[in-house]
């Protein structure tokens, strides 16, 4: 059976060098001969993209499960292409995915992380002029509607203190670049982390990064060009395509 490409997640909090990082991730493999494609989510071009740019832009308002159940289809609107990609030998790279919905959205139904538990209900919603209570918003529910997705090989976490976040420049004009989301955000990002097994960035041969989603977490705190070998250590193996069966997420 001819393998089929590697599917490479990038995940991060903002400012965590995420973008910067796919894009060059993408050069080296494109640079070495690798049929390779970059996906970003959200995608801002499509129409329930443009939604979701809006309301990124707090141009306008909805409901915390709308908006959650927006950024879920605008991936599903891409999984037949990226799944086409992945069978026919092309690796693809995309910066954010499903566990940015669940960290961004369980995020919101979270107290201050000083005194943070995951099932805690909701008090600081981002919109407190609702009248429907987000508690609701349970790391399961925000779980849910991106099961059947495709299952990246890797999950790639590139992990910023808050101090090092704020120093490259402060957060932007967006909805959650602001310090105490991000903080929520970390946290649920952790919890995601402890549902797959440890890989360390050194341990990296093949076999091992087979055959299931693998959560590799990479100090985003370094330099870049460093971040860049911690990621490019991790990926390596992979780029000769992958033999098992692509997955599906959260199955
Ligand atoms: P970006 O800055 O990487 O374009 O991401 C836009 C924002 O959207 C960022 O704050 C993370 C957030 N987000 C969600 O809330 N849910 C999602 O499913 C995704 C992909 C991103």
């Amino acid at each position: 059976m001819p393998k089929r490409g590697a599917f490479i997640v990038v995940e991060g909090l903002d400012r965590s060098g995420k973008t910067t990082q796919t894009s060059r991730l993408y050069d080296r493999l494109s640079q070495s001969g690798t049929p390779v494609k970059l996906y970003k989510f959200p995608d801002r071009t499509t129409a329930t993209g443009k939604m979701i740019d809006s309301y990124l832009r707090s141009q306008s308002e909805l409901d915390d499960r709308a908006i959650h159940l927006l950024f879920s289809a605008n991936r599903w609107e891409a999984a037949c292409s990226m799944i086409k990609e992945l069978e026919t030998g092309t690796t693809i790279i995309c910066d954010r995915y499903a566990f940015s919905g669940i960290a961004f959205s369980a995020a919101k139904a979270l107290p201050p992380p000083s005194s943070s538990s995951l099932s805690s209900p909701d008090t600081n919603s981002t919109n407190p002029s609702k009248s429907i209570s987000t508690s609701t918003l349970s790391y399961e529910w925000c779980r849910a509607p991106d099961t059947g997705l495709p299952a990246p090989d890797l999950v790639i976490f590139l992990d910023v203190s808050e101090a090092v976040a704020q120093a490259r420049g402060g957060y932007g004009q967006e909805r959650y670049e602001k310090a105490d989301m991000q903080r929520r955000v970390r946290a649920v990002f952790q919890r995601i982390a402890i549902e797959f097994p440890p890989v360390d960035v050194g341990r990296r041969a093949q076999g091992e990064l087979e055959g299931g989603l693998r959560w590799i977490n990479i100090d985003a705190g370094q330099d870049m060009d460093k971040v860049g070998a911690d990621i490019w250590n991790c990926v390596e193996a992979l780029v000769g395509g992958v033999g098992t069966p692509l997955g599906r997420l959260w199955s």
